[in-house]
């Protein structure tokens, strides 16, 4: 049984909806296991200038229906350095705090790492960001709403390119991984996926619509924030000259992929994430994030998450092509 009574817990990075129903969990499974459990207001920056309260059960009602974080969240400059760093520990143990949960994504959880290295307190990770790039778990927090929010955006979308006889590029967010591409692609339908780390996609992209022009046909092209060749306004720029018979259009989706309340999943998982992070600390485990595999959770060491690398799988850009979508890759 571990000798720590007091959790602190943070959002750090993009807010991701779910965020508000781990904070939750955590909240309430601690105190349900006897910990006083303290929020941390404004990520690892307010772990540096002393934005922590306890927090009762009844603090975190009515969140769980809501995007965004409650504790609020930001990229600390600050705590990139070891002085801000140093400050952050002496809060800490100020408030008594001997372990934090940290929601969040690699960036966060790279802070996370220093902490593990520089102090004593224990940190437990939960992934959450929209963007599913985290090594260790099949899924991060916020990835599955995000993936509806695109997919019902990109099916408006259609209408217009299909009325119009259009070829839209749609661009996702995603950073350099692809997933919310992919995924998002498969489920709209789209004609053409563009996923990072992938070489001279735009030649072929060009090719292959100009075989739809000739037909007369629209498209919707699904491109991933992260190519190497640009965004979507970029890349329909480089084509558009060679298809003046055609209306081309770009629309970038943007942050509304980020916002809105969470869906059943992402509630659902981020409460069992929560609980595990608890129940990980009350087994004196530290430094590692809670997973997500195969539908369980699973312990991950922190340092390996920021180490390793995940990007899609070559099965789904299969499916993809399997069901007629052209996915430039080779
Ligand atoms: O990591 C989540 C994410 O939404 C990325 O997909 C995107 O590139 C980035 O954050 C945008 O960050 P910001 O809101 O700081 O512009």
């Amino acid at each position: 049984m571990s000798k720590i009574k007091k959790i602190g817990v943070l959002t750090s990075g993009g807010d991701a909806p779910g965020m508000n129903a781990a904070i939750r969990a955590v909240t309430r499974a601690g105190i349900n296991n006897g910990f006083e459990v303290y929020g941390i207001r404004m990520g690892y920056q307010g772990m540096i200038e002393g934005d922590i309260f306890k927090m009762e059960s009844q603090d975190v009602s009515g969140i769980i229906q809501k995007g965004g974080t409650f504790l609020q969240t930001a990229r600390s400059i600050e705590f990139y350095e070891l002085e801000g760093r140093k400050k952050a520990y002496e809060q800490l143990h100020k408030f008594g705090i001997g372990a934090v949960v940290v929601i969040g994504g690699d960036g966060s959880f790279t802070g996370a790492n220093y902490m593990t290295q520089e102090s004593d307190i224990s940190v437990i990770g939960i992934p959450g960001t929209i963007d599913n790039d985290l090594f260790g778990t099949d899924y991060t927090i916020g990835y599955d709403t995000a993936l509806n929010t695109v997919t019902d955006a990109v099916d408006k979308i259609r209408d217009t390119a299909s009325s119009h006889n259009r070829i839209f590029f749609v661009e996702v967010m995603g950073r350099e991984a692809g997933f919310v591409a992919i995924n998002s692609g498969i489920a709209c339908g789209a004609e053409v996926i563009m996923v990072p780390r992938k070489r001279n996609q735009v030649d072929k992209v060009r090719l292959f619509l100009k075989e739809r022009a000739a037909k007369n046909r629209s498209s919707i092209i699904i491109v991933s924030e992260g190519l190497e060749e640009g965004g979507a306004m970029d890349i329909a720029n480089i084509i558009k000259p060679e298809f003046p018979h055609f209306d081309i259009r770009v629309s970038i989706l943007g942050h509304i992929q980020r916002g809105g309340s969470p869906s059943n999943k992402d509630r659902v998982v981020a409460s069992i994430m929560g609980i595990a992070a608890v129940e990980a600390i009350m087994d004196s485990q530290k430094n590692i994030m809670i997973g997500w595999k195969n539908e369980q959770v699973a312990h991950v060491p922190l340092n390996k998450t920021i180490k390793m690398h995940k990007d899609v799988s070559d099965d789904l850009l299969k499916v993809a092509e399997e069901i007629g979508t052209f996915v430039p890759r080779k």
